[in-house]
């Protein structure tokens, strides 16, 4: 197989940048389809101008519905290294639209192959610790003893860490043997992706990150994680019958515990993510009147770099060359 290049990181957070410029316009004005559509349009045309044969993993879910961007969809020039694509132009689409916090536009890559296709599965249960908790914690323990074996694995307290939890109803008993436990809880709307990966940051105040969220989420997150070196605990959780019919006739194993691993087969992976709105977990973008600042992040799996990037865009001097139209 061949390797994608160092020199990958750098376009793939061209692609996220891209994304969020475009949808950020969007931010607050209560329309997630337009600003999801944005970020689609301009991830699409930047992604063409990669040298990769990619193929979509991750997408905007099945060809009919989505015209972009699609499971399955063929992205990059074709020139290059074989590489599964997962993408979420917006990951809290909500989050845009009602111009609340964490917002983010993130991609992956790795070696074609090596990423878990979801199929038919919409939602994963999830537990991501940091490093140093990896080997204490059990997916089926009580949420108790996980959050004290946590605490212990980081020299802290129980009521020291701050757990982030998706804000669903079928969170209700989570929260409360978390509160149980003693422990502080993030809650959220959306955006488990900046959840997870939060709480493998050691800069953040997030230590875990619990609960059921989507898949293909998990799947992003999991490039991440691959890279900072943290751990996801995850299991398919169908949340209706007919996600359960169907994940059940495609093979998936429902009591299958899936790792970072399992998730991602090889340690050959990028991830890139830009912030649109701002908040906890990155920066959001800034228009300037003639340009744009943006703030990003990019990982590279094979040395385990994790690089913070603010970038200044002048779009006068970026539309003489560009075919994503700035402004
Ligand atoms: P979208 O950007 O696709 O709206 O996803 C946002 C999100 O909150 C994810 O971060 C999370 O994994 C998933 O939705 C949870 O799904 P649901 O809102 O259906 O519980």
């Amino acid at each position: 197989m061949e390797d994608p290049e160092r020199s990958m990181a750098l376009d793939l957070v061209r692609v996220t940048e891209t994304a969020a410029l475009s949808s950020a316009r969007w931010l607050g004005k209560g329309d997630r389809k337009a600003g999801d559509k944005a970020a689609v349009d301009a991830m699409r045309l930047s992604f063409n101008t990669i040298n990769i044969a990619g193929k979509v993993i991750i997408g905007e879910g099945e060809k009919d519905e989505a015209p972009m961007l699609y499971n399955g969809e063929l992205v990059g020039t074709g020139s290059g290294p074989k590489v599964d694509v997962a993408v979420d132009p917006v990951e809290g689409t909500n989050l845009l639209a009602l111009g609340r916090p964490n917002a983010i536009s993130v991609v992956g890559i790795a070696p074609a192959g090596s990423m878990y296709d979801p199929g038919p599965s919409y939602y994963m249960q999830k537990l991501v610790v940091p490093a140093e908790a990896k080997n204490v914690v059990d997916l089926d323990a009580p949420v108790v003893d996980n959050l004290k074996n946590i605490a212990h694995a980081l020299s802290k307290d129980v009521n020291d860490l701050v757990v982030f939890v998706l804000d669903k109803p079928r969170h209700q008993a989570l929260i409360e043997d978390i509160r149980r436990a003693g422990a502080r809880i993030q809650l959220h709307t959306d955006g488990d992706v900046a959840g997870s990966l939060m709480a493998v940051d050691p800069k953040n105040a997030v230590d875990v990150m619990m609960g059921t969220g989507g898949t293909p989420e998990g799947v992003l997150s999991a490039c991440a994680i691959k890279a900072t070196g943290g751990e996801m605990f995850a299991r398919i959780d169908p949340q209706s019958k007919g996600e359960r019919n169907a994940v059940i006739s495609a093979g998936i194993d429902l009591k299958q515990v899936l790792t970072v691993d399992t998730l991602i087969n090889s340690d050959d992976v990028y991830f890139a993510a830009t912030g649109i709105s701002g908040g906890t977990f990155l920066n959001g973008v800034v228009f300037t009147g003639h340009g744009a600042i943006t703030h990003s992040l990019v990982m590279r799996g094979k040395t385990g770099t994790v690089r913070y990037m603010e970038s200044h865009l002048c779009f006068d001097k970026l539309m003489q060359i560009s075919s994503v139209k700035y402004d």
